[in-house]
């Protein structure tokens, strides 16, 4: 898989629902701390709150552009993945382990990660972005397969 040197700042949003907020300020810090230019795009309270405006939240600067990349967290990661990806121009891929973040890049050009944090640790969610993040898409017959996601028919 083609990796890429990402050390110059990327445009990455991040939203939660309340069963993620610890794990979505953990990430949120170390992204700045990596260099990254990040929006968070909340909650801001443990109050409850239902992952699907957050999903459609996100989804929605990922697909206008505002930023390049999207994390999508609650507590089990499936929620906010299935609102996000509802969005046409969205692919929002739901992980828990690097090896997936990284096809999800190369072969799905994955615009969004999610991860549940009921399902996995903030060094485990850390080495999943690290590995979306440094990995290019491959193109070629994949990029066939990917315009199709955006046009079901
Ligand atoms: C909230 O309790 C929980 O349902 C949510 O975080 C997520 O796991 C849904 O998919």
């Amino acid at each position: 898989m083609a990796a890429r040197d990402y050390v110059g700042a990327m445009k990455i949003a991040i939203a939660s629902d309340h069963a993620a907020l610890d794990l979505k300020a953990e990430l949120r810090e170390w992204l700045i701390e990596e260099g990254h230019e990040v929006a968070d795009l909340g909650p801001d309270t443990t109050d409850s709150v239902d992952y699907p405006d957050y999903g459609y939240k996100l989804a929605g600067v990922v697909a206008d552009g505002s930023v390049e990349f999207g994390v999508a967290l609650c507590g089990s990661g499936l929620g906010i993945s299935m609102a996000a990806n509802r969005n046409p121009a969205v692919r929002c891929a739901m992980v828990s382990e690097p090896l997936s973040a990284s096809f999800a890049r190369s072969h799905n050009d994955a615009n969004m990660i999610a991860m549940g944090a009921r399902i996995i640790g903030p060094e485990m969610a850390k080495a999943c972005i690290e590995a979306f993040l440094q990995t290019e898409f491959e193109g070629g017959r994949h990029q066939r397969r990917v315009d199709k996601l955006s046009n079901p028919s």
